[in-house]
């Protein structure tokens, strides 16, 4: 599997850092506004993600997690998601902090975010991993962000390529012969 990797852009170690300073900020923020966070991770990307945010944050708080998939038929109307798996929980009156594993154009985090609150959450945040703006349509600022990247397509750390290589420890960068 690692054969098939060409660069790694962020080291498990860097990852696990970035966590912990992470962690720290929404354990904070949230402690200053006396809310607690509903965590909400998005399948399956997110999953190494919110593994690893969760344990970082000292806050008495529960996680819950949906899958979606996107039709980017041109419109941003929620009704353009495909629930997959929905929430376990009733979100009325909960802030929800979404757990994403990376924003692109940001379609399907505008899309979440507004099917959320019509589901009665008060408030909606998100923190991601990974931030690629560079690729943005729609206009959508994620609150907590990890790293962000240039426009290239990364792998790795619940990042997949036809469903492969999620496992990897780190987020790198595929082999162009993998593809092509
Ligand atoms: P949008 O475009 O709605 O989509 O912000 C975000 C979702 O697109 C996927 N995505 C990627 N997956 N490597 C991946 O493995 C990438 O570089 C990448 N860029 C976008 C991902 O599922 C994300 O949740
Ligand atoms: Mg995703």
């Amino acid at each position: 599997m690692h054969q098939d990797v060409e660069r790694v852009l962020y080291s498990a170690e860097e990852i696990a850092q970035r966590c912990k300073e992470l962690g720290a900020q929404i354990t904070e923020d949230y402690k200053k506004r006396g809310e607690t966070p509903l965590l909400v991770a998005l399948l399956k990307g997110s999953v190494p993600f919110l593994a690893d945010i969760m344990r970082e944050i000292d806050l008495k708080l529960e996680f819950d997690c949906m899958d979606v998939s996107s039709y980017h038929g041109g419109t941003e109307s929620v009704g353009d998601l495909k629930i997959n798996k929905d929430l376990d929980c009733s979100l009325e009156g909960v802030s929800v902090l979404l757990v994403e594993d990376i924003v692109d154009t940001g379609r399907t985090l505008s899309k979440v975010k507004s099917l959320l609150k019509n589901k009665g959450a008060k408030e909606v945040k998100v923190v991601t991993l990974l931030d690629k703006p560079a690729r943005r349509v729609v206009e959508i600022k994620p609150d907590y962000v990890g790293f962000t990247i240039e426009n290239e397509f990364v792998i790795g750390y619940g990042l997949d390529y036809k469903q492969w290589y999620r496992n990897l420890p780190y987020v790198g960068i595929l082999k162009a012969s993998v593809y092509e």
